[in-house]
């Protein structure tokens, strides 16, 4: 071996590697705290790591090490510790002299792909999961493994963190000197309880560094392997996933649920006892503490060394957060692993359930039999604006139709929408998820009406809370069991005058009046009801309970607070709102429908509202609608909702008699457009519109060949599929028709002239000729031309500026008729142009209408000039039964104004720019966006692969992650790998920058599937 100074350390040990275990590898460093690590390649590829001990490292530790992960791998190859690469010589370690003289062990394991936890941007509850399978397979693994050198009091030796008491004066900062010792503090009120539970030799050190993550694209990550055994050691095996779990919370916008995820997946494979889960959290902070101690200390020595501090600032950053709830996530803990959340939980249960029928009743009457009224999202419409509850909307809210006197019952576990207070919302956007569940029934009576105990009980709560849409007037009553268990029970929106008699401590008499229903000007200002709810337990709660949960968190909620009804002599199973589920309503529309109608994203959306832009799914859920172009002016508008109904009230006819609404409509639609069209058609859809578009031109040159771009789509009429090309090509499609001519797109990424082309226009236009021709020499001749304004089916595209006026004096020239479909482009969506023909600076001849004209009610329109309406006009009748109605008037008219008076299609302009240089700021960071394209609210993103090539799944996959993040976009294009955006017109900055941050977020998610 050359241990001359002027060879390298790594080439000094490349040798070793060679000459000891025959790999010809170059060498490169990796990070490691005492040891040294290499990452050793070899020309064909293959990869190894090579570890060089520390000088001191005692021969038992590598052997431990070695050990331990040959029984993992022999009992559960799918654990994938490393795998261990013996010498030539068969020797799981050699020792050798280093080039300072020094004696050092060397050992090499197989590599393992993949990227450490702690660079991975999809940290999942799922991947957590996995994670806590992982280490729990381990544990399991080590579980009969002796080695009496394991037992071993070191720094990271978690029982033995109380070293870091004396040097706690080296965190300077007063606040995070308070946070470590209040840490310490706890740790040592549990550290009794940890010498009793289960002991093994374990891992030690599962940080996020050791764990590394791998998946190929477009599928979940999942665990590759569990790396460095150096630091292990016989430990309660408890301290593996505490110390796991310090680093999993770290930086995590939900710590609790991905703690929860690990804790679950661990026990899933080696179940924990309740002492164990309820020591975690604890042990948690208390590794974190330290950590940062550590760190803080080796700083101190080596300001240089940049691994020490790695994990510093996402701990400090964690252990910082004030607001966790110990009580609450011990619950959430116990409850993922199955155990009775609190002490004695499931034995409360069983008694209350026994009890049942032979509580006071709460009213002093029966409750059996009383209707239940559902205030769920589904059900009602209150609010009108699901983001924001009025006071005068909460005073009545269930009592509408009300008789006095009678008493009703709202639902446990029902989703509602009516709780819109900021203290609901989780997270940063209207779209982030909100608690709208009821974990309570109410029960509904007049003011006034007198409640008493149902069982006896000492008073824990008597308040006033006179916030607007609180409690009112809140009573918490504590009680006791025959077997000593405690629980509670609340009872909100009382009348305060409690107060005067009920004090903390006081104890009730089952059947004692104790409270009365306050009125909305004392209970919260809602209409009079009692909400009734129990816990199991107040620990971390105190008198604030949640009576509202997060759907996603649903299960934990429900364990804290289950159905009260028992306790009310009621069947649970009355009392729990059952709504359609998702999977009923699929199910049950597979049955009754044809199996070619499709439903949106892998996870289908059941919804229950909409508002403005956002739409509610079955639970509540809010999701930013950037696709849906129909409710122009909003989902749900107020306005439309008013007309509809009067007019409904007052006559909904058809053309065939005198009503001002139809002039009315057609003159507010003519004054949008040129002078030169002057009738209107109205019919009910876009396909109707197209339909009748056709035969105006055949009427007006009595000829029957159409011109129409590829892959366009006019309607699912016959007349409408045969000029669609995106519909008739497909495979079983029918078919091009004799008298229609294709001609090539002008899209100006893809097609046959790019962007760079400045003859562009005219060259797409000329395709025009050559299908002229076609069409006279089959006999049909030419009646006109159809292109959707700018092709959105076909892929979002905007054709280059001056394509329509050459392709228009063409079709002119020849006597065609030239149809504009402004069916998506229309209505001011376009920000600039209220129609799309504007941009091109051509006037139509005809011009149809659809989708957003009616905001969600059918209307469609043809509008022409005089001359092609009296070539129409033959004699024969036009009458469309619904086309025209007052109703569809009334409603067209309605939106037209809106448009107008709430200034939307400058919102367009506004909030269209604000994405379109948004998305083009993500093109310059993401190769795969290919294209960003579109003008206000109409917008296309072209996703495609290294190659250039259209790329169908990131773009289904892309669609489908950013449903998953409360965002709903659609994809088209022929290859369908164009992502789609064209939200109703009120879309706000606000929400456009949700839109941009989520989408740069799942962009962002791909790079987890490029690792080495
Ligand atoms: C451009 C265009 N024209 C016409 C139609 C057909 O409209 P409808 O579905 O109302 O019949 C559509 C529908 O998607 C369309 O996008």
């Amino acid at each position: 071996m050359n241990t001359s100074p002027e060879v390298s350390s790594k080439e000094f040990w490349e040798g070793v590697l060679k000459s000891h275990w025959g790999i010809d590898a170059k060498l490169n460093s990796l990070p490691g705290e005492l040891d040294q690590n290499f990452l050793a390649q070899e020309k064909n590829g293959s990869k190894y790591i090579l570890k060089i001990m520390r000088t001191d490292c005692p021969d038992w530790l590598i052997k431990a090490q070695i050990e331990s992960i040959e029984k993992i791998n022999t009992k559960d190859p799918s654990l994938k510790a490393p795998k261990i690469v013996k010498s030539l010589q068969g020797a799981p370690f050699i020792i050798q002299t280093d080039q300072a003289g020094n004696a050092r062990l060397l050992w090499v394991q197989g590599y393992i792909p993949g990227k450490c936890y702690a660079e991975i941007k999809q940290k999942t509850t799922d991947l957590s999961f996995s994670i806590g399978v992982t280490l729990g397979g381990i544990g399991k693994a080590l579980a009969d493994y002796q080695n009496e050198n394991l037992v071993r009091e070191f720094k990271w030796y978690l029982p033995g963190s109380l070293w870091i008491e004396k040097h706690l004066e080296v965190i300077e900062n007063s606040e995070r000197h308070g946070i470590i010792s209040k840490i310490v503090k706890d740790f040592k009120e549990v550290l009794p309880k940890l010498s009793n539970l289960a002991s093994q030799i374990i891992h030690n050190d599962p940080n996020d560094y050791n764990i590394l993550i791998s998946g190929d694209n477009y599928r979940p990550l999942n665990v590759s392997g569990i790396v460095d055994f150096g630091d292990i050691c016989q430990a309660p095996r408890i301290c593996d996933l505490a110390i796991a779990a310090a680093y999993i919370v770290l930086d995590h916008p939900d710590p609790e649920k991905m703690l929860a995820a690990l804790v679950s997946g661990y026990n899933s494979i080696y179940p924990l006892s309740t002492q164990e889960v309820d020591i975690i959290w604890r042990l948690l902070r208390m590794r974190l503490a330290v950590s940062v101690v550590n760190s803080t200390l080796l700083a101190a020595e080596s300001p240089s060394d940049d691994y020490i501090t790695i994990s510093q600032a996402p701990a400090w950053r964690f252990l910082e957060k004030l607001d966790f709830n110990e009580g609450l996530i011990r619950a959430r803990l116990r409850s993922v692993c199955d155990m009775p959340i609190v002490e004695g939980a499931d034995r409360v249960l069983n008694w209350i359930s026994k009890e049942k029928g032979k509580f006071a009743p709460l009213f002093g009457v029966s409750l059996k039999n009383l209707e239940m009224k559902s205030l769920s999202a589904e059900k009602i419409s209150v609010p009108e604006n699901p983001f924001e509850l009025t006071r005068e909307e909460a005073k009545v809210i269930g009592t509408e139709n009300d008789e006095t006197d009678t008493i009703w019952l709202g639902y446990y576990n029902e989703p509602r929408l009516i709780y819109t207070a900021p203290a609901f919302k989780k997270g940063p956007w209207k779209a982030s998820n909100r608690r709208t569940v009821h974990i309570a029934i109410d029960v509904f009576a007049n003011k006034g009406t007198k409640l008493y105990a149902p069982m006896e009980g000492e008073v824990f709560t008597a308040e006033y809370r006179d916030s607007p849409l609180d409690y009112g007037g809140v009573v918490i009553l504590k009680h006791t069991t025959p077997d000593n268990d405690e629980f509670f029970t609340l009872y909100g929106h009382l009348d305060p005058q409690f107060l005067d008699a009920l004090q903390v401590g006081d104890k009730i008499d089952k059947g004692q009046e104790f409270c009365k229903l306050g009125g909305p000007e004392v209970n919260g200002g809602w209409a009079p009801h009692v909400h009734f709810q129990i816990a199991m337990t107040t620990d971390g709660m105190e008198a604030d309970w949640p009576g509202v949960a997060d759907p996603d968190d649903l299960d934990f909620w429900n364990s804290v607070c289950p159905n009260p009804a028992s306790m009310l002599n009621l069947e649970e199973h009355d009392c729990v709102y059952n709504f359609n589920k998702k999977t009923e309503v699929l199910s049950a529309r597979e049955k009754y429908f044809g199996g070619n109608l499709s439903v949106s994203y892998n996870d289908p959306i059941l919804i229950s509202r909409a508002w403005r832009h956002h739409i509610f799914d079955e639970w509540g859920r809010p999701y930013l609608d950037a696709y849906n172009n129909v409710p122009h002016v909003g989902h749900s508008h107020p306005r439309i909702n008013l007309v509809a109904s009067d007019q409904l009230k007052k006559v909904n006819s058809n053309t065939r008699y005198l009503h001002p609404l139809q002039t009315e409509f057609a003159e507010k639609i003519l004054s949008k457009l040129p002078s030169e069209f002057e009738v209107c058609y109205f019919v009910n859809s876009g396909s109707e519109a197209n339909e009748l578009a056709l035969r105006l031109a055949q009427a007006h040159t009595h000829k029957t060949g159409i011109i129409t771009p590829d892959e366009g789509y006019f309607g699912n009429t016959t007349g409408a599929l045969s000029i669609s090309a995106y519909k008739f090509k497909k495979p079983n499609g029918v078919g091009q028709a004799d008298w229609v001519e294709i001609i090539e797109v002008p899209d100006d990424y893809r097609g046959s002239f790019k962007k760079d082309d400045p003859d562009r226009s005219i060259k797409y236009a000329n395709f025009v000729d050559g299908a002229i021709e076609s069409l006279n020499s089959k006999g049909h001749g030419l009646s006109g031309f159809i292109m959707e304004t700018f092709p959105s089916v076909g892929g979002q595209i905007i054709p280059p500026e001056g394509y329509l006026a050459q392709v228009y004096s063409k079709i002119r020239k020849h006597g065609g008729v030239c149809i504009a479909d402004e069916v998506q482009t229309g209505l001011g969506r376009l920000g600039d142009y209220y129609f799309g023909f504007e941009f091109q600076k051509v006037i139509p001849d005809v011009v149809v209408l659809g989708k957003p004209l009616g905001n969600g009610h059918p209307i469609g329109a043809v509008i022409t000039t005089k001359t092609i309406a009296q070539s129409f006009d033959n004699g024969i009748e036009f009458f469309s039964t619904f086309g025209g109605s007052n109703l569809s008037c009334r409603i067209g008219k309605e939106v037209l104004e809106i448009v107008d008076e709430e200034k939307l299609q400058s919102n367009a302009k506004i909030v269209g720019d604000f994405l379109l240089a948004g998305f083009r700021e993500l093109k310059e960071k993401f190769e795969f966006i290919g294209d960003v394209r579109g003008m206000g609210l109409f917008i296309g993103i072209e996703i495609i692969e290294n190659d250039g090539a259209e790329s169908p799944e990131l773009c289904a996959y892309i669609k489908n992650k950013m449903r998953e993040n409360r965002v709903l976009l659609g994809s088209d294009g022929p290859k369908d790998n164009v992502i789609k955006i064209r939200p109703p017109l009120t879309i706000d900055l606000e929400d456009a920058q949700m839109l941009l941050e989520t989408f740069s977020g799942v962009l962002d998610g791909t790079q987890d599937w490029h690792y080495e």
